[in-house]
């Protein structure tokens, strides 16, 4: 049966925390048999990382599972949409954004592109965010490409809008990101609006923005219902 699945990010991540905490608090409640300061020691030392693993596991797991439609909201609350633009989700994953810039658009277009990596979101594959798409009854405004977004086959100045959700960490080089904002401005038309949203690197995107001419303001970091905190900054072509 068809079911709708926005996945979990970074589910390994996730995993190798909550077991790497387990295994903490294991030694910290059970140290092993050694004179009594050492395992004293033991215990202690252990206790308050094995705790943090697994609370910092277990927030990642809440915000994947039931804070990420909320921050979605929040985001695209930031821009007055008229329902006519053309729109890019850049890491749209199972198209939690596109799904939701779907939804405020009426003649629009959202596109979102990815290159599906399982790692980054479990059940990462274009055709479940199709299902995803269908089943929120957005099919016919969207369309789904396996592209990369350091180098997309898009034209210049083609969005009005382009967001984007904890996609750009995903890059590991400094270069790549600054590629992938050169990409983003490149597509994006003249007075178009980026959202984007993500957990670290945020000062070096506002840089890369600002070198390219952009107008840049954060929007804030998002402590209680986002974990990691996620700060969204909107930048305007100018
Ligand atoms: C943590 S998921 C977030 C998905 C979605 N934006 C959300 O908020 O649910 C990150 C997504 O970025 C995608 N991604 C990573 N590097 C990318 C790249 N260079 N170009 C396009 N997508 C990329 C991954 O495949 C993954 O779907």
């Amino acid at each position: 049966m068809k079911k709708i699945n926005y996945g979990i990010d970074a589910p390994q991540v996730i995993r190798n925390l909550l077991i790497i905490g387990f295994i903490a608090l294991v030694f910290s409640f059970f140290p092993p048999d050694l004179s009594p300061p050492v395992s004293a020691f033991i215990r202690y030392t252990f206790l308050m990382p094995g705790l943090s693993l697994i609370a910092a596991g277990g927030l990642m797991y809440g915000y994947a599972r039931w804070g990420k439609s909320k921050h979605r909201d929040r985001l695209l609350n930031l821009y007055a949409w008229k329902g006519n633009e053309k729109v890019l989700d850049v890491g749209t994953g199972l198209g939690l954004l596109m799904i939701g810039v779907a939804k405020r658009l009426t003649t629009g277009t959202c596109y979102g592109i990815d290159i599906f990596n399982a790692y980054d979101l479990s059940d990462n594959a274009i055709e479940q965010t199709k299902i995803n798409a269908e089943l929120e009854n957005v099919l016919q405004k969207v369309h789904i490409l396996n592209e990369n977004i350091l180098k997309t086959s898009f034209e210049d100045n083609s969005f009005d809008v382009v967001v984007s959700n904890l996609c750009l960490h995903n890059i590991y080089d400094s270069t790549g990101r600054a590629q992938a904002c050169r990409e983003i401005v490149r597509i994006l038309k003249m007075n178009g609006t980026v959202i984007l949203s993500d957990f670290k690197n945020m000062d070096e995107y506002q840089t890369t923005f600002e070198q390219l001419g952009m107008n840049v303001r954060k929007a804030g970091t998002y402590f209680l219902t986002t974990f990691p905190p996620l700060t969204v900054i909107i930048a305007t072509k100018q």
